[in-house]
This record gives structure tokens, sequence and C-alpha cells, in this order.
């Protein structure tokens, strides 16, 4: 016993020995060192070499590299896509996404060839790919395991009006009042089970794919309590705060509604699509920045259809201050009698190219704009005009210190603009504010958590019991072949 001991802070002695130059110097942290608790499409998480080598050099991104490695259940390599996002600021953003169930995990970090700050780092498994249908049994513990907080403030108040409900009459009520097939569709849920069934209302009901999507991915994850809801598909708030109120989850809130807020289909499928079919997240928006603040030209960008008369708006004062702004119209609808006016229509620029410049705008189309969380990673300052419209995460951003406000008529938007032409520092300091707000509240893992923790609340509202009708559609999860338990899993395999 005594010598284990001894041979082990032998051990300990020449790794600190190894790496004292690098320890404590190179952050590395995210939901991605956790890969066998925290399963994700694309598993992410951080190194940040700001204190090891203070300033950010090009070169760095030549000199840290980084290889992670696996085994199949079949003892050949895991199938394994690596993305190393560079925030050109000092940190790294590494992505990567596992598509078979992996046994041996190791994350190996070098710089100029050497490993980092503990590296490698060994994960036994087994790690599953996204598509793994094996949920947790017990949702509460699955919660924590996940990272997720055991609240949110906007949660507590979309909820805090309902309690004990009896859905079955709900949903009659629901229907009665809001089936207006050429105005509104929704989809009223029920899961039972672990099962997602359906019926949907309404003329266009596409979008309920990514309900559909988000519900299928948390039930791979984790056994989901019992429930019904019913799940807004159009992008204005239905309830009126005037009238009773319905339950009714909705992707954008306002003033005048009481919804039950989600992350937008927008953000949600940004999460569940990372490093696949959508390429526009939060991460790679950090990945994709080509100008640090002070390269960047000192102008607010914008582009966008024309969904809302302020839009229109803003053409004119950008026209009218070129030095200023660089804002156009990439497509007429609303509008179309006013294209001679407004147009020509421009052609569309990568979003990434919104932040070749410092300040970005955010101007309501016909609800929110579901463009802000990008906006807010990318580094720039945003300006943000004022609007009845929310997402869920709006009520924890401070005006000032996330973004600058502007008038909903736009009116001080020049003087915003110059404002901070005149404060530099000032403008920076909201630019990082933003950026780090994103990282810390809008990350796949925070998506996740928000529609878990949401679920979780949910599910104790209702005191009916859940069953199927006859008319609902079962949502079924795509075939994928997966060893869920370790007991599956051949013995020749040394876990
Ligand atoms: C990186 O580390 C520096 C210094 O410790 C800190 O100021 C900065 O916020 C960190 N950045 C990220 C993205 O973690
Ligand atoms: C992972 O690293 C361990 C220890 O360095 C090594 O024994 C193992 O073979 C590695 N596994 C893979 C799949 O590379
Ligand atoms: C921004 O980039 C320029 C050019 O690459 C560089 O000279 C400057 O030091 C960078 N500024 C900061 C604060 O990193
Ligand atoms: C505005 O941005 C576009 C796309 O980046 C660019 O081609 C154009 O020259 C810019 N216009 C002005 C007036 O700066």
């Amino acid at each position: 016993m005594v010598f284990i001991l001894y041979k082990s802070s032998v051990i300990i002695l020449l790794f600190i020995c190894q790496h004292l130059s690098l320890q404590n110097e190179i952050n590395i942290y995210g939901p991605g060192l956790q890969p066998k608790k925290i399963v994700m499409p694309a598993r992410y998480f951080f190194v940040n070499f700001t204190s090891y080598n203070g300033k950010y050099s090009s070169t760095l991104s030549n000199d840290f590299a980084v290889e992670i490695e696996g085994t199949s259940i079949k003892k050949s390599h895991c199938r394994i896509w690596v993305n190393k996002l560079d925030r050109k600021d000092g940190t790294f953003i590494v992505r990567y996404k596992v598509y078979d169930t992996c046994l041996d995990l190791n994350i190996s970090l070098y710089y100029k060839s050497k490993h980092i700050s503990g590296s490698p780092f060994n994960f036994k498994g087994p790690v599953q790919p996204d598509q793994c249908d094996c949920p947790h049994q017990h949702f509460e513990t699955w919660l924590k395991e996940y990272g997720c907080p055991s609240t949110y403030e906007q949660i507590e108040h979309d909820l805090n009006r309902y309690q004990d409900l009896d859905m079955k009459d709900q949903v009659k009520k629901i229907i009665k009042k809001y089936h207006k097939p050429e105005s509104t569709s929704f989809c009223h849920y029920a899961v039972n089970k672990n099962q997602i069934y359906r019926k949907c209302y309404g003329k266009h009901v596409g979008f309920n794919m990514f309900s559909d999507n988000i519900l299928l991915f948390l039930s791979r994850k984790v056994i989901l309590p019992n429930m019904e809801l019913v799940v807004n598909l159009g992008d204005w708030p239905l309830v009126h705060k005037t009238t009773q109120p319905f339950p009714i989850f909705s992707w954008c809130g306002s003033d005048d509604t009481v919804d039950i807020l989600m992350p937008t289909y927008d953000i949600t499928e940004s999460t569940i699509e990372n490093m696949g079919r959508v390429t526009l997240d939060i991460l790679s928006v950090q990945g994709s920045i080509v100008h640090n603040w002070s390269e960047r030209e000192e102008k607010a960008v914008w582009r966008g259809r024309d969904s809302r008369l302020e839009r229109l708006k803003l053409i004119d004062i950008a026209r009218a201050n070129p030095s200023l702004f660089n804002a156009s119209l990439t497509n007429f609808f609303f509008f179309k009698d006013k294209e001679a006016e407004y147009g020509p229509k421009q052609p569309h620029i990568s979003f990434f190219k919104f932040f070749d410049y410092k300040y970005q705008i955010n101007v309501d189309g016909t609800v929110a704009a579901y463009r802000l969380p990008y906006l807010l990673a990318g580094g720039g300052m945003v300006l943000k005009q004022d609007s009845p419209y929310y997402e869920h995460f709006y009520n924890q951003l401070r005006a000032w210190e996330h973004y600058v406000p502007v008038f909903r008529d736009l009116s001080d938007l020049k003087e915003r603009v110059l404002w901070a032409r005149k404060h530099d520092d000032a403008a920076r300091t909201i630019a990082q504010n933003a950026q780090k707000f994103a990282n810390e509240n809008l990350l796949p893992q925070h998506i996740i958590c928000y529609h878990a923790v949401l679920f979780s609340k949910w599910s104790k509202k209702i005191k009916s019991e859940v069953t199927i009708n006859d008319d609902m559609t079962h949502v079924p999860q795509q075939k994928f072949s997966c060893h869920c338990d370790t007991k599956e899993i051949p013995d020749h395999i040394e876990l």
C-alpha cells in the first residue's frame, strides 16, 4: 500500500515538473470534457491561452493542435470529426462529433507538439453519439449531470399562473378558441412512456419538425415525464394578456401576451444540428471572425428583408449617413410597392461578414429578430431596437451592459453610432460583455437545459392523466444502431 502511494506521488511529481510552465495558465473547460454524461450532437470545450502567452499571435493557431481518438465497439477507430475554431483572441473552441459508440476516447491537446495541461484526457466511455436512443432513467439526476440550473426566471414567470391543470379540458378549449386554419397553426403533443405523439391543427404545420426534433432529442437522452403540451408553430404569440390564459408554448413572447416561451426554433435547430445541417451557430460565429475589434470598420451594418416599416426607415437613415452605416434590403415582400424607392434588393452577404464592422443593428422582423443570439456572439456592439417582442433569454440582457438600446422608431440610431465612435472603449466593453453573455447562456448546452428544465417544471403542472387519442400520430426516433448498455458490449473489449 505504502509502495503504491509512493509510486503514484512520484508520477505526480514528474507530471508537475513536466507541465509546470503551462499549468494553471491554459484554461480548459466546457461540457465536451464530460463526454459520457453530456451527450450532444457536437460536443465542445474552450481552450484559453490568454494568460499563457499574453497577446494573441497568429502563429498560435499553428502551434496548438488537437487530436481526438477512440476505439469503437468493433475495436476499430471511432469515427470522429474534430473542428478547431480560432477566436483570434487567444481562445479556441474545440468541437467534435462522434458517429459511433466510443469506448476509449482520448482528447490530446498540444502546444508546439507537447501535451498541455493534463492532456491527454482519457474517457473510458461509452461515449455515445447524439442519435443513440439511450435515455437516462431519472430526469432530476440527468438534469444535474448535464449541468442544468434548477430553474430560470423566465420559466417561473411563464408557468406560475398554472397549476393542477386538466389538459384534456385545456386542449379542448384551446382548439375551440385558436383553431383558425388560415391564420394559426399549432400541435397538441402527448408524451407517454417516453414516446411522442401529436396532432396538428392549421394549414401550415411544417414547422412541427422543430418541436418534434427537440422532443425526440431529449427523449433519447432522458426518460421524459408524461405530459401534454400545445406548441404554437407561428411566429406571433397567441395568448393575449386580457383573455383567460391558456397554456400555449411559443417561440416568441410579447408585452401583450402570456405564452410560455421556448427558445426559438432557429437557435434550437442550430443546437441540434451543430456540425450538421445548420452552419450558423454561436460557436461557428466565433470561429469565423476575421477581424479583431480595432481592425473593424467603424460602421453599423445591417442586412435583411422588408418585414417591418422601421427596416425601410433604417435604409433612409443609412443612405443619409453613408459614413456611419452599411445597410441594405435583401428582399422585398411586404412592401413590394416601395421596391423602386428602397431597392434594388442587394445580394445576401455571409452572416460572418457582419463582423467586419464594429456595430451590428438588430431591428425586429415580423416579431423579434431571431438573429440576436448570433449577433451577441460576434464580438461587435449590438444596437438593439426597443421592442415589445422577446425571446426566452431577453430578460437576462441589460441595456448598456450587453447592448446599446435604440428607440423603436430608430430616431436616436445615428446618435448612438456617433456615441460608440466617440467612446470606443465603452463600446468595446459592451461588445465583450455580449460575447461573454452568449457563451454563458446561449450555447447548445444552455439551449438544451432550458427546454429540459421547462418540460420538467411543466409536467408538474398537469394533474390529468396523459392518454393518447386515436387520432394522434406517433413521432418515432430515427433508426440508429447503438449499444446503450455496457453490458451489451462484447466481452473482449476492456472497459
Ligand atoms: C480567458 O482567460 C482570460 C484570463 O484569465 C479571461 O480574462 C478571459 O475572459 C478568458 N476568456 C474566455 C473566453 O474564457
Ligand atoms: C488512449 O490513451 C491511453 C493512455 O495514453 C492509451 O493506452 C490508449 O491506447 C489510447 N487509446 C486510443 C484509442 O488511442
Ligand atoms: C488586432 O489585429 C492587428 C493585426 O493583426 C494586430 O496588430 C493587433 O495587435 C490586434 N489587436 C489586438 C488587441 O489583439
Ligand atoms: C457595404 O458592404 C458591402 C458588402 O460587404 C460592400 O460590398 C460595400 O462596398 C459596402 N458599402 C459601403 C458604402 O461601404
